[in-house]
């Protein structure tokens, strides 16, 4: 397996102290940004702005995930804002293959993003384009609901897919140190987390956890 990436989701921080709540989370590889639009999905969060002050904030890599639809008409603003990785919603995106990439041309990385509705054969032919596959365990629109333990198999399925492909297999929603094993067990080399990072005191220590219990511990 990949070597193994926490990103904590600052859905769940206080945007009042975002650097300090940035420097909490300094042992992660990755920190994971939800931007909702109040269309796709029924919340409204951030934009490119709180993007840029997360870049200059923090030396983690800077992995967007994108709620919005429609997606293409904001993808430079994004890159223009330091994001390091842009993932687009499958449900989102009609021309899946175009978005994927106009994401590469503008020098991010390009993921794609499934609902937990929706079947592994959905990226089967964008997989190319793509360094990233995240598999949502909730439905998008909330930080804390619960893990939906339906979608291991579409993990397993997406492991077989991407094979030794330098893909990572993300999974966001419900994440925490009694969830994140089965995760991993399934495929997940990528583990997002909001509530279960930025709801406890002691973010290293949770991030630490995470890391324990993706390892079996
Ligand atoms: C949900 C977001 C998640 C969310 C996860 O739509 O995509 O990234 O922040 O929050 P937790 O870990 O609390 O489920
Ligand atoms: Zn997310």
């Amino acid at each position: 397996m990949a070597d193994l990436v926490i990103a904590p989701s600052i859905l769940s921080a206080d945007f009042g102290r975002l650097a300090e709540e940035l420097d909490s989370v300094a042992t992660a590889e990755w920190i994971h940004v939800d931007v909702m639009d109040g269309h796709f999905v029924p919340n409204l969060t951030i934009g490119p702005m709180i993007v840029e002050a997360v870049r200059r904030n923090t030396r983690a890599v800077v992995d967007v995930h994108l709620m919005i639809e429609p997606v293409d008409p904001y993808l430079e603003a994004f890159a223009a804002a330091g994001a390091d990785r842009l993932s687009v919603h499958v449900e989102a995106c009609p021309h899946l293959d175009r978005t994927l990439s106009a994401i590469a041309d503008l020098g991010v990385r390009p993921g794609v993003v499934l609902n937990p509705a929706t079947p592994p054969s959905a990226v089967e032919y964008v997989l190319h384009r793509v360094d990233l596959v995240l598999v949502m365990s909730v439905n998008p629109g909330f930080g804390g609901q619960s893990y939906i333990p339906a979608v291991e198999p579409k993990l397993v399925e997406l492991r077989r897919m991407i094979g030794d492909r330098p893909i990572r297999l993300e999974i966001d929603g419900g994440i925490s140190p009694a969830t994140a094993g089965a995760a991993v067990r399934a495929g997940a080399d990528t583990l997002v987390a909001g509530s279960a990072i930025f709801g406890t005191p002691d973010r290293a220590a949770a991030i630490a956890a995470l890391r324990t219990a993706a390892a079996g511990g």
